[in-house]
């Protein structure tokens, strides 16, 4: 496997945060509230990300030059709200979400806030992933399903620039696995890694 680890600041400095980012942030933290608190089903796998955190490292990655082309994709995209500051700074930017509620709130939330970040349902794993991929430790909080929802999108993933993810604790490798195997040299992974914060990582 073959990935270069990029070495980011461990605090971006308040002068990272921008006032239309934040109202994004803002209206998103009200409306996810407000779906927690709602009669929904739990979905026990949607947890969210430091939003401040990755809009920080999203624009330190800009400022930097360090991507090689402009799409984005949040593998497992939740309520969407990274893919959506992506989408705010000009990036061609998707969600992949394999609960349609979510997809069907991202969607909403995006053209409420007029936001051109786009939401498909389905999983993120292609085809012909699982069978070559050597997983010696157990995946609970992603759904181990293989999907064409790439190509119903009408993009592989080696047309994608830059990656983000929010693993559970212990499974960061399933998804350096399925980037390694699937994305283009050059593209980068980002994670959000809890109390260990941001990790960014280019593909060789
Ligand atoms: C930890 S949450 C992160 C949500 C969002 N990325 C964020 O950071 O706020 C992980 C999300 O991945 C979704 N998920 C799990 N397995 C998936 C799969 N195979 N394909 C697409 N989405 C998946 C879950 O439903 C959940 O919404």
């Amino acid at each position: 496997m073959g990935f270069q680890q990029i070495e980011m600041p461990d605090h971006f400095g308040l002068d990272s945060t921008e006032p239309e980012a934040d109202r994004l942030i803002g209206v998103a933290n009200e409306q996810i509230e407000r779906f927690m608190l709602s009669d929904q089903e739990v979905i026990e796998n949607f947890v969210t990300c430091d939003f401040h955190l990755t809009q920080c490292a999203l624009q330190w990655i800009r400022d930097n030059h360090l991507l090689t082309g402009e799409r984005f994709c949040e593998l497992g995209s939740g309520y969407g709200v990274v893919a959506m500051l992506a989408a705010r700074m000009g990036m061609e930017s998707i969600g992949i979400e394999i609960e349609q509620v979510l997809v069907d709130e991202a969607n909403a939330l995006a053209a409420q806030l007029s936001n051109d970040a786009a939401f498909h349902c389905g999983s993120f794993i292609p085809r012909e992933t699982l069978e070559n991929l050597d997983m010696d430790r157990e995946i609970r909080n992603v759904t181990i399903e293989e999907d064409d929802v790439y190509r119903e999108i009408g993009l592989a993933m080696n047309d994608f620039d830059l990656f983000f993810a929010f693993p559970w604790p212990g499974e960061q490798v399933f998804f350096e696995r399925v980037v390694d195997k699937w994305a283009a040299s050059g593209a980068m992974l980002l994670t959000y890694r809890g109390r260990d914060g941001m990790q960014l990582q280019r593909k060789d």
